[in-house]
């Protein structure tokens, strides 16, 4: 078993935040030995009986000793004496810290104590969490979790000390954040020392007066939601108020300025600015609200997963059905929420992308049903039943889920905030916020690049707008129809170069006229969509995996059925056809409203490098990543332009390809817009291209999957790190992969 983080800890003091952290280093091994002095005997007993410290003093001096982590967790005032008391039995490598609400009046008390020369180890904290109760029963391992703590490293204070903290409130799960003694307080001041006054002081206020049962007694809601923290233990907040007394009188003061400002406002009548003041602090306040939902990113705790392939040559055969496709499903599901009655879908993608965007139409009230085995029963609201979340919406690496909702979502009544992982969180989510602004609607995205969260303001009336995409995404063009359909009049998108085109084909399923006229498609606003039936078809970009596979590996047979083959998502099949590959698209038929064929693909000959052709770069957007692996497999050049694209999806896929091609010993130069791959091939060779080695995904599911087929040519090892997000669009990949004769090794 590896070290705990600390040999020795002492709590001083084990009221609830206390015993919440004893708790959690418990829980979580941190420690060797936890032990702690307070001054109420019963409470010691009593931490011992819940298993929280092996021994308890009356004296801090005797739980100090030995400890390399003290946590002075008793009210701020006593620090001090407490100090003091301590001091001789500290050694050099000791971390002490405490959690009071004030930082200034705990280093001055310190210095009161060490002189100048503070100790390495000291850095003060405040864990920002609390609860009604107090006390060692009090304490819950999870009070941190999702809390701020901040820590305030003085200039004294050692770097270990303060990354081990970090480690240690990590492990508590919460944010933590560091900052400077005086911006701690000045900030509480105003976010929690100035509204605890306030309530304390209004609940006085009425309590003098002479008719105070009767006010309190018809008190409604205003006064109950001001006055619940004036319920808070008046010795700790009378000693708040002194300890950070000069921020706090800075804040009474700017309050009392306020407050003058408005009273003149009323004694005056001035009606317009009085709504002045009134409306910009509601938008403010509702501002602060999206702020507070939203988070840099909210990744969910997932397991991270890595994919290892060993070297070898491999069979890669048979007959295969990928799963649904993902821009078809995210479609199917907010399509039946806003329409009138039931939609039934069938081979819905179970991948995380489109399951993000049902539970988004959950979170907003929309009944549905499964999925199981691919069926999904939505019970649509109709145009104006969807809901306000509870919180914000949680997108994951989705981001069409995001770009798609942002459209609808800006024509709603309510508010709402989107967040994503890691990777959606640096995606530009500017080029889709910019149109519907032009609409009138009111969203914000984050950062100067423009990035999630998105936080949108309802009631807004939104008007149809023309407009001429600069790019060519699918993505955007679909967002902007969508928020079409409140729009009054109407509205439309003239694309650069086609694009995918099922939002256009699966809203006129859904009964909804949309025209199409060369690149340009419009829609009128306020119209109605009626629940259908949606067969959802096999992902082309999933089978694209299989295909390079079957392509680059000899004597292979692979056949995909019932592939989606919509003419706006072809591009791998053409370009693999100009390459040289030997497919077979087979029994073409019409399924739900989209083609589907079977794709035969089989590894007959050495494919060769071309220029690949920009017309077909939207229709393969999405493939390029296994493209290279198949590049990298040709004999002579392939050059890609025109599809800078490829840098801003799920990760910079140009970049991230060419670092791993180079890796495995593969000859590229990423360019602006394209790349340049050396093909490694020679015709009638089918001995490894590849060397081996570890790769980074870069949260992107498209990247682990591409070096996964790459295995089918390796002469080394291929190890293929943060492999998790494989499951957003194709939670079978592993599964197939080994069926064909790709062998691949899940680990966590
Ligand atoms: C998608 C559009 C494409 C594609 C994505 C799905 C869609 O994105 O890459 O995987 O379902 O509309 P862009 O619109 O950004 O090109």
């Amino acid at each position: 078993m590896s070290q705990p983080l600390f040999e020795k800890v002492a709590f001083i003091g084990l009221g609830l935040i206390g015993s919440s952290l004893a708790r959690v280093i418990r829980a979580e091994h941190l420690a060797n030995d936890i032990v702690a002095s307070t001054r109420s005997q019963k409470t010691l007993e009593d931490a011992k009986s819940l298993g929280l410290i092996s021994e308890g003093y009356a004296d801090p001096v005797e739980a100090v000793k030995g400890a390399d982590l003290v946590v002075l967790a008793l009210p701020v005032r006593a620090t001090q004496k407490v100090l003091e008391a301590i001091k001789p039995y500290l050694s050099a490598n000791t971390i002490i810290t405490d959690v009071g609400s004030t930082k200034g009046n705990v280093v001055d008390a310190a210095k009161a104590v060490f002189g100048d020369a503070l100790p390495e180890g000291f850095v003060p904290g405040h864990p920002i969490a609390g609860a009604e109760h107090t006390g060692v029963h009090a304490g819950k391992v999870d009070l941190f979790a999702n809390h701020k703590v901040i820590l305030t490293p003085l200039p004294s204070s050692a770097g270990w000390a303060v990354d081990k903290l970090i480690q240690l409130w990590q492990a508590a799960k919460a944010e933590v954040i560091c900052m400077d003694v005086d911006k701690h307080d000045e900030v509480l001041a105003h976010t929690s020392h100035l509204p605890h006054l306030m309530a304390f002081n209004l609940v006085e206020q009425l309590a003098k007066r002479e008719d105070n049962l009767d006010i309190f007694r018809y008190a409604a809601g205003g006064f109950r939601d001001f006055s619940r923290i004036a319920a808070s233990d008046p010795q700790m907040w009378h000693d708040i108020f002194f300890a950070n007394k000069k921020a706090v009188l800075n804040a009474v003061d700017g309050f009392e300025q306020q407050l003058a400002i408005i009273r003149k406002l009323i004694e005056d009548e001035d009606s317009h600015a009085l709504m002045g003041l009134l409306g910009h602090a509601q938008a403010a306040r509702q501002h602060f609200n999206h702020m507070l939902a939203k988070k840099p990113f909210m990744e969910k705790n997932k397991v991270t997963q890595q994919f290892t392939i060993q070297p070898g040559a491999k069979k890669f055969q048979g007959k295969f059905t990928v799963p649904g496709d993902k821009s078809v499903s995210h479609r199917s599901i907010m399509f039946g929420a806003i329409a009138e009655g039931a939609t039934h879908v069938t081979g819905f993608l179970e991948g995380e992308d489109a399951l993000a965007t049902l539970q988004a139409f959950r979170d907003m009230g929309v009944s549905i049903e499964g999925p199981k085995n691919g069926e999904v029963t939505i019970h649509g609201v109709g145009m104006q039943g969807l809901k306000a979340p509870q919180s914000a919406i949680y997108m994951g690496n989705s981001g069409t889920s995001m770009r798609l909702l942002s459209g609808m979502l800006a024509a709603q009544k309510f508010d709402s905030v989107m967040t994503g992982d890691a990777s959606l969180s640096k995606r530009p989510m500017e080029r889709i916020a910019k149109p519907l602004r032009e609409m009138g609607a009111q969203i914000q995205t984050t950062g100067e690049r423009g990035t999630p969260p998105v936080s949108i303001t309802g009631n807004q009336n939104l008007k149809g707008i023309q407009y001429d995409l600069p790019m060519a995404s699918a993505q955007v063009k679909s967002g902007i129809l969508l928020a079409g359909l409140w729009a009054e009049g109407e509205t439309s998108v003239t694309e650069p170069e086609p694009t995918r085109d099922h939002t256009e084909r699966m809203l006129r399923a859904f009964g909804y006229e949309v025209k199409t006229e060369g690149n340009r498609i419009s829609l009128q606003g306020g119209g109605k969509l009626v629940g259908t039936n949606i067969q959802v078809p096999s992902d082309i970009s999933s089978a694209a995996f299989f295909m390079v596979g079957a392509a680059i590996t000899e004597n292979s047979d692979v056949t995909l059925e019932a592939v989606g083959i919509n003419p706006t998502r072809t591009g791998v099949i053409e370009i693999l056809k100009q390459m040289g590959a030997d497919i077979i698209v087979e029994n073409e038929r019409i399924a739900g409203g989209e083609p589907i064929a079977d794709i035969r693909i089989r590894g007959t000959r050495t494919l060769k490098g071309i220029h690949m052709p920009e017309d077909q770069v939207p229709l393969a957007i999405d493939e390029f990543p296994a493209l290279f692996i198949a590049a990298a497999c040709a004999e002579g050049q392939t050059i890609l332009t025109g599809a800078a694209e490829l840098r801003v999806k799920e990760s910079d896929r140009i970049q991230v390809m060419a670092d791993g091609l180079q890796t495995m010993g593969i000859d590229c130069t990423p360019t602006e817009d394209g790349i340049i791959i050396e093909g490694k091939g020679k015709s009638g060779d089918w001995s490894p291209i590849f060397t081996g080695g570890e790769i980074e995904s870069h949260h992107d599911h498209r990247i682990a999957m591409s070096f996964s087929i790459a295995g089918l040519r390796n002469s080394e090892q291929i190890k293929i790190v943060g492999t998790e997000t494989v499951a957003t669009s194709f939670p079978t990949f592993t599964e197939l992969t080994s069926i064909a004769g790709l062998p691949i090794q899940v680990s966590e």
